[in-house]
């Protein structure tokens, strides 16, 4: 199927901000290729870059694909590459975090700041590592779970993890008890850190509340962490929670812990990410390809140096702040924002006073952001001062030209580079992107421009041949790439069949694209049953589960349907069991469920019952249909459609709601 892509203007970057940088598109894919050619060679040469305790052997095992291990025999640490080589140098006293609490006072002043140095950082991290390991004896090899709002205790955990080989497993605070769990025990966690809540948009989340609930059926888990963060009266299980500051506290502010001498290919963390059906997926990630592609991309695409303050928007219980609010940036010794709340509380303009109070000078945010504060009017913006932003990136869904063209404007004076990033949970880092720190290609809105170094995607139609310019395709890496998944926790086998299968010896990412005669990369959305509400991954199989397990629903299908705010939002068609009637109480109790299984980041934005869903004959139900009919496509073929009245009970069921 081809797309006629309206490719929109050339955008001419400041050539007295960039002027060094600049060049041609044909000049960039020369060079790209060189390193595609030699991505081993190219890569090493990267990975050589960063601190190791001993040096690899092998750049690439690649003799049991599609189980790569890269830089095989070298030995490393995260957390020391993150704390401890800054200790050692003039960064000692430098800021690392700069965290600001939610809450304002009458001026609309943060009520909260705190600042980390990197041995303020240094020392936190030892202290807790030295908790985990002696304390709670845990050992290399061993999982802990956190579930904790956007607060530092947050990273100086994971880090303190990473320094004694702990594998560790965020778990996003916007999830239920029940997700919570399934992740816990997937990840058979033995410690759980917690908090006695988080603060969003001025109310507290209860988590400890939630926790408990999680932990009715998390039969690994032995003890509890529990840190303050408000001060409410929590729950605490004799025997197993413990709070934080309590159990902290005798701990030397100078003990030090050894870095574990980790393997390069040694697992780093698990983040549970949503696919096309079944649980979610553990994604396992190495430390030392991880390490080396973060390394690279700091430097190239946010031009990281030492006198940025780099702000990325995005909450750490996500990839994006896995790789871009704490491995990358503590990696490269920046100075960065940490801000708990929502971006536009308790005024639209929170997060312009932010970059204006602490004079960012490179902003990583999500369209979804972007268009919520378009909303909202110009005269937020103008009323602070933003001129320190140089650089910006865009993460987690397709940017429109409109959004990308009021931030540049507005927010980047028609002259900074302004990109959108690709990447996925999977993919360890950015891999399609605009690479300012390195060379600046003309920008075009809505683009995620050309791959970076050393990564080769392409596009391809269904038998994996590349389609022509301009031609819509399925995205997929053909190289193995550093930060690439080890595999999915515990099953090799659905590693396999999701990711390499489809399309033998290339990565099948899952994304609709579109090159176009530059050889610029469009991505253009899912095209499995992932949909991004708010630049958040869901799988609807995990929507739908919780939809049936209402007693009212026989059968459910949800789909995401496009929104001018948050990309997209889940609609849900539902069947119901006889001696139900729909109505609007009902719809609410359902919609209940869902939150209460999924989460509060899964709302389902619109309900509608129906009689009948369109299945195949064997019985699938048929989303694909589903989403034409609500989105007013083109059904396309439904040859394989078991009963054709299916469609128009959808169309009514739209019709009625209106
Ligand atoms: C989508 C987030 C268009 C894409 C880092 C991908 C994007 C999924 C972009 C991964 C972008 C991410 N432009 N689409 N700049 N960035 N995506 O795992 O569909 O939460 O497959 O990782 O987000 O989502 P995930």
């Amino acid at each position: 199927m081809s797309v006629t892509w309206a490719l929109p203007f050339d955008q001419k970057i400041n050539p007295k901000l960039n002027s060094n940088r600049l060049v041609s598109i044909n000049t960039y894919k020369e060079i790209h290729s060189q390193t595609v050619k030699d991505y081993k060679q190219f890569w090493a040469s990267i990975a050589s870059e960063i601190d190791w305790f001993k040096p690899w052997e092998k750049t690439l095992d690649d003799s049991n694909p599609p189980f790569y291990k890269w830089f095989v025999g070298g030995e490393l640490n995260a957390s020391y590459l993150t704390v401890d080589r800054h200790v050692k140098s003039w960064r000692k006293n430098k800021v690392a975090i700069i965290w600001e609490g939610e809450s304002v006072d009458e001026k609309g002043n943060p009520k909260e700041v705190r600042k980390l140095t990197y041995y303020d950082l240094y020392r936190e991290v030892n202290r807790v590592a030295y908790l985990l390991k002696e304390k709670y004896g845990l050992k290399k090899g061993d999982a802990i779970a956190i579930y904790l709002p956007m607060i530092p205790e947050l990273p100086i955990f994971m880090l303190a993890a990473a320094r004694i080989g702990v594998i560790f497993t965020v778990v996003f605070s916007g999830f239920s008890a029940d997700a919570l769990a399934n992740r816990i025990n997937d990840a058979e966690a033995k410690l759980l850190v917690t908090a006695d809540g988080g603060w969003r948009r001025g109310k507290v989340v209860d988590l400890k509340g939630i926790v408990d609930k999680a932990l009715e059926k998390t039969p690994t888990i032995k003890d509890v962490i529990v840190v303050r963060r408000i001060g409410n009266k929590v729950n605490m299980v004799e025997g197993r929670d413990k709070y934080f500051d309590e159990v902290i506290k005798d701990i030397p502010q100078n003990v030090y812990v050894e870095p574990e001498r980790m393997k390069s290919e040694d697992p780093l963390y698990i983040l549970y990410t949503s696919g096309t059906t079944g649980k979610p997926k553990g994604i396992v990630h190495d430390i030392g390809g991880y390490m080396t592609l973060l390394h690279a991309t700091m430097k190239w695409v946010f031009d990281i140096r030492d006198d940025d303050i780099y702000w990325c928007t995005a909450d750490i219980g996500w990839v994006t702040g896995h790789s871009y609010i704490v491995f990358g940036p503590l990696m490269e010794g920046a100075t960065e924002i940490m801000y708990e709340g929502a971006l536009d509380y308790p005024q639209p303009d929170r997060w312009v006073s932010i970059i204006e109070r602490y004079g960012i000078t490179i902003l990583y945010t999500s369209p979804t952001a972007i268009r919520s504060f378009m909303k909202y009017g110009d005269n937020w913006v103008k009323a602070h001062i933003t001129s320190t932003v140089r650089l910006m990136h865009s993460v987690g869904e397709p940017i429109n030209p409109e959004a990308w063209e009021w931030l540049w404007k507005l927010v980047g004076r028609e002259e900074v580079p302004f990109g959108s990033t690709w990447w996925m949970t999977e993919t360890g880092g950015i891999l399609i992107s605009h690479l300012p720190g390195l060379y600046l290609v003309p920008m075009k809105p809505g683009t995620n421009g050309p791959p970076i170094l050393g990564i080769e995607p392409d596009v391809v139609n269904e038998d994996g041949k590349q389609v022509n310019p301009e031609e819509r395709g399925y995205l997929v890496i053909k190289n193995p790439w550093p930060g690439m998944p080890l595999t999915i926790y515990k099953d090799p086998e659905r590693y396999v069949k999701v990711y390499w299968s489809r399309f033998p010896g290339m990565f099948y990412v899952g994304d609709y694209a579109v090159k176009d005669k530059d050889g610029y990369f469009w991505i253009l959305g899912r095209t499995d049953e992932v949909i991004k509400v708010a630049g958040h991954r869901l799988g609807t199989y995990e929507l739908e589960s919780a939809l049936i397990e209402h007693p009212a629903v026989a059968e459910a299908a949800v789909i995401g349907v496009p929104d001018p705010v948050k990309g997209e939002v889940p609609y849900a068609f539902v069947i119901l069991r006889q001696g139900y009637t729909p109505n609007a109480q009902l719809s609410q109790e359902i919609l209940k469920t869902v939150r209460e299984k999924v989460g509060p980041i899964a709302t389902i934005d619109k309900i509608f019952f129906v009689g009948k869903l369109p299945k195949t004959r064997s019985g699938k139900i048929m989303r694909r249909v589903v989403r034409a009919v609500a989105t007013r496509a083109e059904v396309g073929d439904i040859t394989t459609l078991e009963d054709e009245a299916s469609v128009e009970e959808i169309k009514k069921a739209l019709e009625e709601f209106k």
